[in-house]
């Protein structure tokens, strides 16, 4: 018999929200309801396709001339655009030339080919917020780095934890990458006033800290300016920094893996040599981008009526989401006094905690077949009018 070679592998734990998605799907309970995965749902409970894209999407058919590959560093238009909308004025100044840009593979691709660019070339201290995203230790542990974190949030009291993230942050050795989200934080839905984030940038200054920004909801939180203030702040105060944008959530691209990864330097000449060097790693990755999404995205944000149109739509889903976000309170602090809901209906973005622990998770998904991941939190836009007070009642019932 021949060799055996992966035999003795054992099998790696499923992901905690993709799993989810998995036991959901199988959950033969015709009454089940989603709330763990962060895509966006509309009335029908459904991911649609924007009209916006699927006009693109036409456009393209007829017009496209190629399937050639992209350049390693992807499409230049979708990247001008992104970097507009990303940086504003900032970008189109003399500024802007200090930014080296790259299309990446989704949020999550931008979050690993920064990660490999600043342990080869940086360093390798990161600090994630506490609580985060769970993919972000999972990625930049891949990447070598040494994974730390901050606090953010404050369970007990149901509010960010601004002071001690401050005196934490302060104590940090000087070089050590900060990964912050831009807005709309995952889970938590808890953002930094553009006060806290003025004072942020001081503690930066201070103390040479190096921030990477995840910016992976612009537009769902208070609208695509103003998500931008704080990476706009940092920006305009000189600071060395990467961005990674993701539009899987704004366009509805989910699938067709399309993000953005900047980084500021101090000259355009870094730029240029940093660019050289996120083109090897991008080239010894996936050798180059695809083309669909960046097209896609390009043709919408540089074509005014489309432009026009996805803004109303991404305006819609934010609308949706926060309306939700609005009755959800509204209907689970009438029926039960229990506690103080009030945090809630401040936050922003797509996601909120709910305050259930990880018991009473598994026993909404057990006894109610209602899916939340295990930290509690709850994506919002999984609510609809026929479902909302049915998840109220059974929260009430746990709590
Ligand atoms: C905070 C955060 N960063 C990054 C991502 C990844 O986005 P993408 O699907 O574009 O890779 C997500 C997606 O849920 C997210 O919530």
């Amino acid at each position: 018999m021949s060799k055996l070679f992966f035999h003795h592998i054992a099998p790696a734990p499923e992901d905690p929200i993709f799993g989810l998605q998995v036991a959901f799907e199988k959950d033969p309970r015709p009454d089940k309801i989603n709330l763990s995965v962060g895509v966006y749902k509309n009335d029908q409970l459904i991911t649609p396709v924007l009209e916006s894209v699927k006009e693109a999407e036409a456009f393209l058919i007829r017009e496209e001339k190629t399937k050639d590959y992209l350049p390693i560093g992807g499409d230049p238009v979708f990247l001008q655009q992104i970097g507009a909308l990303i940086f504003g004025d900032f970008f189109w100044s003399g500024e802007g030339k200090r930014i080296c840009g790259a299309q990446v593979p989704g949020g999550t691709g931008g979050l690993r080919i920064g990660g490999e660019f600043l342990k080869q070339e940086v360093g390798e201290k990161i600090v994630i917020s506490d609580p985060t995203w769970p993919n972000h230790k999972g990625v930049f542990e891949s990447c070598k780095m040494i994974v730390g974190h901050y606090p953010y949030y404050d369970r007990k009291k149901n509010a960010l934890a601004f002071e001690r993230m401050c005196e934490v942050l302060k104590d940090l050795t000087p070089g050590t990458v900060v990964v912050m989200h831009a807005c709309c934080h995952n889970p938590t839905g808890a953002d930094l006033s553009l006060e806290q984030w003025k004072e942020l940038l001081g503690v930066f200054q201070d103390k040479g800290l190096l921030p990477l920004f995840d910016f992976a909801y612009q537009g769902w939180g208070k609208g695509l300016e103003e998500d931008a203030g704080g990476v706009r702040l940092f920006a305009q105060a000189g600071l060395e920094m990467l961005v990674v944008g993701s539009q899987s959530k704004n366009f509805g691209l989910y699938s067709e893996r399309i993000g953005a990864l900047f980084i500021v330097t101090e000259s355009q000449k870094t730029a240029e040599v940093v660019r050289s060097k996120i083109k090897t790693i991008i080239r010894t990755n996936y050798s180059n981008p695809p083309r669909h999404g960046a097209a896609i995205v390009g043709h919408i944000l540089s074509t005014p009526h489309l432009r026009a149109k996805w803004e109303k739509e991404m305006g819609a889903m934010r609308e949706r989401i926060a309306k939700f976000r609005k009755r959800f309170v509204e209907e689970l602090s009438f029926r039960s006094l229990k506690k103080d809901y009030r945090y809630m209906a401040e936050g922003s973005g797509m996601f909120c905690y709910t305050g259930l622990d990880q018991r009473q998770v598994e026993r909404m998904q057990k006894e109610f077949a209602v899916y939340l991941t295990s930290d509690g939190r709850m994506n919002l836009a999984g609510l609809s009018d026929e479902n909302l007070l049915r998840v109220v009642e059974d929260i009430t019932r746990l709590i």
